[in-house]
């Protein structure tokens, strides 16, 4: 079903997010026939381009990233007249006049500020100062969100000056993942899990978000952030709350982002030793973190493993285990909830050592698994063996799990239907920020150098040792 027609301006038109994900993800649209035909796409920025040479250069960045679905000339071609340029002074009054001659009425207005934080406060001032941006208009922003409690404030006070918090979409990309919103469906559509997700039931969760690339190419901004700051406060921080909110009442924006907030209310302080930060080596192949940072004594982490309680009812005693890193063994994001051992067994001996699992694969190979145990077959007596309930969305959706969207591209299309479920709230992103800063001040103010690690490995040493120490292991990583 087409999205109401729309102008939607991205700032920082010809920049990498842009190229890499949003108008790719938008020409997908186009293709599905999401996107109402007269629909316009207006990039904002400072080189001097006309509509002629951004198109061209939109082209090249299609064929790169867009996928098989690129190779469709006519559609392309068709695309890629729904866009437009205009070269716009961030700081000045260059170019703001021909923005809103372009602009059209009657269409939803949005506005992607797809350029560094520093230059939002300008951006938005202009857009009312001209006339361009008004109480119905759409305001779009990316992460880094601040980089802690004072500059997220100051951020959002910014914003606020000129629009108003249900104008403001915060974009998490880890909320416009298929599988993400998937846990709420399962969660909160089936019977069979619900009753059982709580402390009584689950030994403890594990959050694993691991990668195989390094930081090469953004070295000079990931070493200002490190893995607390670049995927901790944000995207496990979503994993974290959908997995462990009180039912929203509805399925709707406030409702959902109130229940999660609560979460984050709740996580507790962090111990220093439930905390373990790491930093990749070279392989034969590729350097290592240091040399990617070009940063010698850098103790930025680009691992970090930890150990989160939540202190309510609900979740009272039960550890959150997440960890994330670059470099790993493998490619590979899921959720594991691991329940309690039986209460009574009554099979005897190593028998009665099974548990049940419940593994949420972001990705790759999006799916969900269900840990059961059964006996092994054949005439060997009652031998129990765990094996997977295993629902891989490819097999078992065929055709239409290719329909797969991007991230990107579904939440871009959520703010022009006006819906800002899957985005963060300006409190959500505060209570983050203050969970995460007293934690990264504790490192900084003790010095802590993060432990090395191998490239292809699971992380330090320690970040093993910290669930082995509570008795508990890991799940595998596994692409
Ligand atoms: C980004 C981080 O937000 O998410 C990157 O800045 C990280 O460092 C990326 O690589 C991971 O996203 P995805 O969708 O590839 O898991």
């Amino acid at each position: 079903i087409p999205v109401d027609n729309f102008d939607l301006v991205i700032f920082g038109g010809t920049g990498d997010l842009a190229r890499r994900k949003i108008l790719p993800g938008l020409f997908r649209r186009f293709r599905a026939g999401q996107m109402p035909e007269d629909a316009r796409v207006i990039a904002a920025a400072r080189s001097e381009h006309d509509d002629a040479s951004y198109r061209s250069e939109i082209e090249a960045a299609i064929k790169e990233f867009g996928g098989a679905e690129s190779k469709d000339r006519k559609g392309l071609k068709a695309f890629l007249e729904r866009l437009h340029y205009v070269a716009v002074d961030a700081r000045g009054d260059g170019g703001w006049q021909q923005l809103k001659d372009l602009m059209r009425d009657g269409v939803v207005r949005a506005f992607y500020f797809s350029v560094a934080p520093g230059l939002f406060g300008d951006l938005a001032e202009r857009l009312h100062t001209h006339g361009i941006a008004d109480r119905d208009s759409r305001l779009v922003v990316e992460k880094p969100f601040g980089r802690d409690l004072k500059s997220a404030r100051a951020l959002n006070a910014t914003l606020a000056d000129h629009f108003n918090e249900d104008q403001i979409y915060r974009i998490d990309h880890y909320l416009g993942k298929e599988t993400v919103q998937n846990l709420m469906a399962v969660r909160f559509a089936n019977v069979l899990f619900e009753p059982l997700w709580n402390s009584h039931y689950v030994d403890h969760i594990q959050i694993t978000v691991a990668e195989t690339v390094g930081v090469g190419g953004r070295g000079s901004y990931y070493d200002k952030s490190g893995a607390m700051r670049d995927m901790v406060q944000n995207h496990l921080m979503q994993l974290l709350c959908l997995i462990a909110m009180e039912p929203p009442n509805q399925f709707e924006a406030d409702a959902v982002r109130d229940e999660k907030l609560k979460v984050i209310r709740a996580l507790q302080p962090i111990d220093s030793h439930h905390i373990v930060r790491g930093q990749y080596e070279a392989s034969e192949k590729t350097a290592s973190y240091r040399e990617d940072v070009e940063n010698p004594k850098s103790t930025t982490e680009s691992f970090i493993a930890l150990r989160a309680t939540i202190a309510n009812w609900r979740w009272a005693g039960v550890p959150f285990y997440l960890r994330t890193g670059k470099r790993l063994k493998a490619r590979s994001s899921e959720i594991n909830v691991v329940f309690k051992d039986l209460g009574h067994s009554i099979f005897e001996g190593d028998e009665a050592r099974h548990r049940n699992v419940l593994t949420i694969r972001l990705q790759p190979n999006e799916g969900i698994d269900l840990q059961v145990t059964i006996k092994e077959p054949g005439p060997g007596g009652m031998r129990l063996i765990d094996v997977p309930l295993d629902m891989t969305f490819a097999q078992a959706l065929g055709d239409e799990a290719d329909d797969v969207t991007d991230a990107y591209e579904r939440l871009i299309m959520d703010v022009i239907r006006g819906n800002q479920t899957l985005f963060m709230r300006g409190d959500e992103v505060e209570a983050a920020w203050a969970w995460t800063d007293p934690l990264i001040e504790g490192w900084e103010a003790r010095h802590d150098v993060p432990k090395v690690y191998d490239t292809g490995s699971s992380g330090p040493e320690d970040s093993l040792m910290l669930m082995h120490r509570d008795g508990r292991r890991w799940r595998d990583i596994k692409g």
